[in-house]
């Protein structure tokens, strides 16, 4: 089994292309333990209901530069197996933001089938609206989660964006992602790691257990499967924006939850401890690609 970790150093946004980041991988220890004592005898924080994270998720998607890189980066992937007829599965496909300019850039040298499976519907709508736009592309979509999906014909590419989180089983999804590939075919997994924001978000965020691409790669190892892994570094603006409300749904949504005007100053003390050098509040928003081979 070949596993490798390499990294790819993306050219980081204009004006912050001389900075360099601060330190490890852990948040600043002093903040985050001052944020621990204030969280002592707090109950559990709320999850963000969906017209915050809607609206929080579109403000914090203008201020990183990841979404841009990650796809520039699957384009360049993909471009790679261009040329005949092309089948990809998308899971969790979202509103098919990413899932478009790929699928313009494999239909630029052949026809695509490109299915999708996604649990929300007016999202899988969108995605449809998107790609149906398309000449050279059939695209479908199965309204649901991916662990219920019916058996597809073998894909040449079956690509899950930032939606591993979601399922139940980590390591069945990835089986079950693996085992749909045709010969030659690969698997392509876009995962964020615990790097600050996410250390941020496991002290924070109710409820669910989080998943970060260490477990990607440990199931992956365990499985055996043949695998890459190229970390693209991004960088997230949370500078003060001078709107409170647009600051709070920023917060918000960076750690996804609900957090309380009392502690909203010892969350950003955290993560201004792990800010990049530089005036603002920029941190490092990193997201790991993984690519496996059938
Ligand atoms: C962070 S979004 C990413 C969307 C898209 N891939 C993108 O990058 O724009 C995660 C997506 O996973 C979807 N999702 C949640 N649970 C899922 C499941 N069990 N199977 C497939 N997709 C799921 C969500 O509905 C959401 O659209």
């Amino acid at each position: 089994m070949e596993s490798t970790l390499s990294r790819t150093v993306a050219a980081p946004m204009g004006r912050r292309v001389t900075r360099t980041a601060a330190a490890p991988t852990a948040l600043h220890p002093t903040a985050l333990d001052r944020l621990r004592t204030e969280l002592v005898g707090l109950p559990p924080l709320q999850p963000l209901d969906p017209v915050d994270y809607a609206a929080g998720h579109a403000l914090f998607e203008a201020r990183s530069d990841q979404r841009s890189l990650l796809t520039a980066w699957l384009a360049a992937r993909l471009a790679r197996r261009a040329g005949g007829p092309t089948a990809v599965l998308s899971i969790g496909c979202g509103d098919g933001s990413v899932d478009a300019p790929l699928a313009a850039v494999l239909a630029a040298h052949g026809a695509v089938d490109y299915l999708a499976v996604e649990p929300h519907a007016p999202s899988g709508a969108a995605f449809l609206d998107r790609l149906g736009a398309l000449d050279g592309v059939r695209a479908e979509l199965v309204v649901g989660p991916f662990e219920g999906l019916a058996p597809v014909r073998p894909r040449d590419v079956v690509l899950a964006v930032h939606s591993l989180y979601y399922v139940a089983d980590l390591g069945a999804a990835l089986r079950h992602a693996a085992e749909l590939l045709g010969p030659g075919g690969e698997l392509l997994v876009l995962h964020a790691p615990l790097e600050p924001l996410n250390a941020l978000v496991r002290e924070l965020a109710p409820g669910r257990q989080q998943r970060f691409s260490a477990d990607v790669l440990d199931e992956l190892n365990s499985q055996g499967r043949r695998t890459q892994v190229e970390r693209i570094d991004a960088v997230l603006d949370l500078s003060p924006t001078g709107d409170a409300e647009t600051d709070r749904l920023l917060l918000d949504f960076t750690v996804q939850a609900q957090v309380p005007p009392a502690l909203s100053a010892a969350v950003r003390a955290a993560l201004l401890g792990r800010a990049l050098p530089g005036p603002g509040l920029v941190l490092p928003h990193p997201v790991d690609a993984f690519v496996v081979a059938a």
